[in-house]
């Protein structure tokens, strides 16, 4: 069976006119944060896509909370300290990289940017970063293995209702040489994502009246669409989907995955998968204990970018208690909210030892592929050597609890 689309030509931006690549690269040249690849990316998809990748669950207060954590502390400098030359490297999960940083599975990617799975995955393999491959990816396990075969790749799994689907894709992955597995823990359903019923957007995705014209709204995205055919979700390509077990009233994502998934059957997976695992969305310090004692070598605070549980815990917030729990054990990664290299030393300080960024990247291959998606890495690597050269932390290894201002209002 193949896993991939007849239409599908690969990591290559899809063609267009001299002049609109030329506006594309000047408007990216002139972003200088990741707020301002957001206003790009909302300027360039329809509201449905925008919405789809910038919202949270229901009154999104965790998403919110997810960057009010980060506010609520302050980074104190100390001057007189030799910072003429700045150290970001280290290691994660056992090898290099450029920052402690690695990018976080984001699925349906390709309706920002056709393939543009591919585009953060090269992305990111340029800048000396991990990228995990999410199952809902626009491009399948193998495509991206190709299409960026100088990339650290992690695969996401969630657990389907259909399992031997479920382990097949991790053989897949397994086969395709993938570094590192995540089991992402926190889908037993799926988030109330109310912008998305709104838009009327579902993947896989239906035309209705209010989309349509949403989507005529943005003639360059359709025309980029028109050029590369309508994204699919390669990995799921000859799934077929349990119609008896449907969800409640939630978006479309998250109907197939297994609510009967518990930690014995996350026992039978890290017996089975060899290499490197991470579980992805812990939030409790006793399930970081288990998910250590399973001999996992890396966990991700997290509360899936605020998509899941609303009232859950900024994921900053959580950390601390799980940092206590195991750290020294495993690699302990947090996601959720980091938007400037500032937010990566504050993760740092409080016991991480790296981040995932899921938005960021979104944001950027919408606004212009993988030139887009390379700018925010870039933006925010920029940003982490300054806040380290102004605070007077010339390595990582420099970053602790000392780095962060006691009295910072809480
Ligand atoms: C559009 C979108 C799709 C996502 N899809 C997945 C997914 O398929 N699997 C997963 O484990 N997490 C998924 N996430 C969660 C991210 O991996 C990550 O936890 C979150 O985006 C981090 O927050 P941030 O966007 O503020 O950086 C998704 C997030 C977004 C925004």
């Amino acid at each position: 069976m193949s896993h991939e689309t007849a239409s599908a030509h690969g990591a290559l931006p899809p063609s267009s006119s001299p002049a609109a690549s030329a506006r594309r690269a000047r408007r990216l040249y002139h972003a200088y944060s990741i707020e301002s690849l957001r206003d790009i990316a909302q300027r360039t998809l329809p509201r449905a896509v925008f919405d789809f990748y910038d919202g949270g669950a229901e009154d999104e207060s965790t998403l919110k909370a997810n960057r009010a954590a980060f506010a609520r502390h302050a980074i104190l400098p100390r001057f007189l300290v030799d910072v003429s030359r700045i150290d970001t490297t280290m290691n994660l999960l056992g090898k290099p990289v450029s920052m402690p940083l690695a990018v976080a599975p984001t699925g349906a990617i390709g309706y920002g940017w056709p393939f543009g799975d591919v585009a953060i995955a090269r992305a990111a393999g340029a800048a000396g970063l991990p990228y995990a491959l999410p199952t809902s990816s626009t491009s399948s396990i193998e495509r991206v293995a190709r299409e960026a075969p100088h990339t650290r790749l992690w695969f996401q799994s969630y657990m389907l209702r259909k399992r031997d689907f479920t382990m097949g894709l991790i053989q897949r992955a397994r086969d395709a040489d993938y570094e590192a597995l995540i089991i992402t823990i926190d889908m037993p359903t799926g988030g109330k994502r109310e912008r998305d019923m709104r838009n009327d957007f579902g993947l896989p995705f239906r035309f209705s009246a209010r989309n349509v014209l949403d989507f005529a709204s943005r003639p360059g995205w359709v025309a980029r669409l028109a050029r590369s055919g309508m994204p699919v979700l390669e990995n799921m390509l000859g799934f077929v989907p349990d119609t008896l077990h449907t969800s409640t009233i939630a978006s479309s994502v998250g109907k197939n995955y297994d609510p009967a998934f518990n930690w014995d059957d996350l026992a039978r997976i890290r017996e089975v998968w060899p290499r490197r695992m991470l579980v992805k969305g812990v939030l409790h310090p006793d399930d970081a204990a288990r998910v250590a004692d399973l001999g996992c070598d890396g966990l991700v605070v997290s509360n899936h970018g605020g998509r899941q549980l609303d009232g859950a815990p900024a994921a900053l917030d959580a950390l601390p208690a799980i940092v206590q729990a195991v750290s020294g054990r495993l690699d302990i990664l947090v996601d959720g909210g980091v938007r400037r290299g500032a937010d990566i030393v504050k993760a740092l300080a409080l016991g991480a030892q790296a981040v995932m960024v899921g938005r960021p990247l979104l944001y950027g291959v919408s606004a212009g592929g993988e030139a887009g998606a390379a700018r925010a890495l870039f933006l925010l690597r920029e940003e982490l050597l300054r806040t380290m050269r102004l605070s007077g932390i010339a390595s990582i290894g420099d970053i602790g609890p000392h780095v962060l201002a006691p009295f910072a209002a809480r």
